[in-house]
């Protein structure tokens, strides 16, 4: 394997290849938020969307290539989206564009192929391919009831059609093989279970190879939670390796029941991921020791580092560092600490803690605020611009489970109060002390 560094001019098309549910669709979104929680400009064309504006619920006798009309309109389709597609890159409005269409035959991947390279773009072809029934049928129930071509349609009829529209692509369906060896591609088999991949050329195909190799689609769910509330919380101060205050060792002991509470499945493992921060490690230590789980410290997972600011209250950075805590506010996703990180910074630290999430089943991460923010809007798909102004509330459990086109969220309160440390925009008041009487 050949590495290069990311060149300015580098531009991608994922070209997906694979018939009908096989997930497809499902890779191709989740590159997009990954690619998009990156920072790297990124656009889905889909080739179903662009017949559905001239056929809009098509038979499956549309697809059979025996049909010339359907085959008219489906490569006139696929034209239209390649179109569109160069004009996005020429117009300079993105550095990876995913192809989501079956491209099932090897004269149709060639042509993509050459209108790329003689528009300067490379590609990477993603063929997903799955003899795994248990799979296929799963995909089949997620189409006929999420995909528009099957809306308002009894499920029975549309899985049927369904089925019949797969067979169709099957007469014709070439994998990707020899006579293709010059281009660069992966190959998936059962999402992730054997992966072939060739001739990978720069960086950035690299990186979203070795993304898209890790991902499974076994059924699992991620728990988000910030270590209890500790003594520097208690003075608004922030950064620091403070140990948990008395209210923050209630939450360490009552995280158990709370993570039980939430829904663990039956005999399911759940790996603790911690920081390696004291009040992370105190707040999993409860954890750990009575359910047995395995527990992973990672440095990667330490808050935010805060410069120059480590240890100061907000009223305190907005008096000695005026001008910093305005840009602060002006751009908090971008804004560096003097001597410290941005939010930025942190998604690049954290990339190897998302890859390695991919590829685990139930995790629980007990970390903090700007972390957390981070990975939470990667599931979330939330803007850079919104996530570090999210607030996540001390002594709450954030129970995130993906599916296949989204991430469901559920929030579980511990009944021990904690100071909130939350602060908006253009206040330096974020630390709400509370009452002597409510306090554990
Ligand atoms: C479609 O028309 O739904 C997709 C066309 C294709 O990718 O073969």
């Amino acid at each position: 394997m050949r590495f290069n560094v990311l060149s300015d001019d580098t531009k991608i098309c994922v070209v997906m290849v694979g018939l009908p549910a096989r997930g497809k669709s499902l890779i191709a979104g989740k590159a997009l938020r990954y690619l998009a929680w990156v920072g790297i400009p990124a656009q889905i064309f889909n080739v179903g969307t662009y017949r559905r504006l001239d056929n809009p619920q098509p038979a499956a006798a549309f697809f059979d290539p025996s049909n010339p009309e359907g085959e008219r309109m489906r490569r006139a389709a696929a034209q239209a989206a390649v179109s569109d597609m160069l004009k996005w890159f020429r117009e300079g409005r993105g550095i990876v564009a995913i192809l989501d269409a079956t491209n099932s035959t090897k004269a149709r991947r060639r042509w993509i192929h050459e209108s790329c390279r003689n528009a300067g773009v490379e590609t990477l072809f993603v063929e997903s391919t799955c003899d795994d029934e248990d799979i296929i049928i799963n995909n089949i129930r997620e189409v006929k009831t999420t995909s528009p071509d099957y809306k308002g349609q009894d499920p029975e009829v549309a899985a049927r059609d369904f089925r019949e529209r797969i067979r169709n692509y099957e007469k014709v369906y070439e994998t990707i093989d020899e006579d293709e060896k010059e281009y660069t591609y992966v190959k998936l088999v059962n999402v992730g279970s054997t992966v072939i991949i060739n001739q990978i050329k720069d960086y950035l195909s690299s990186r979203l190879v070795y993304y898209i190799q890790n991902l499974h689609i076994k059924p699992r769910s991620i728990w988000l939670s910030r270590h209890g509330e500790s003594e520097y919380n208690l003075e608004g101060k922030i950064g620091g390796d403070a140990n948990l205050s008395t209210r923050g060792e209630a939450y360490a002991r009552a995280l158990p029941e709370l993570l039980r509470k939430s829904g663990v499945p039956k005999d399911a493992k759940v790996t603790i991921w911690t920081s390696t921060l004291k009040r992370t490690i105190q707040t999993a230590r409860h954890l750990a020791a009575e359910t047995g789980y395995d527990k992973l410290e990672w440095k990667a997972l330490d808050e935010l580092d805060s410069g120059v600011c480590d240890g100061l209250t907000y009223a305190q950075i907005a008096e000695r560092y005026p001008e910093d805590f305005k840009a602060r506010d002006e751009d908090k996703y971008n804004y560096r600490y003097r001597g410290g990180e941005s939010y930025r910074d942190v998604v690049i630290r954290l990339e190897p803690i998302i890859m390695e999430l991919e590829r685990s089943e139930n995790v629980i991460i007990v970390t903090h605020q700007a972390v957390l923010r981070c990975i939470y809007a990667y599931f979330l798909n939330m803007s850079q611009e919104k996530s570090p102004w999210m607030e996540v509330p001390l002594h709450t459990l954030i129970k995130l489970t993906p599916r296949a086109y989204g991430t469901d969220e559920q929030r579980f309160k511990a009944d021990i109060p904690a100071v909130s440390t939350w602060r908006g925009k253009g206040t330096s008041a974020h630390h709400q002390e509370v009452p002597e009487h409510m306090r554990v």
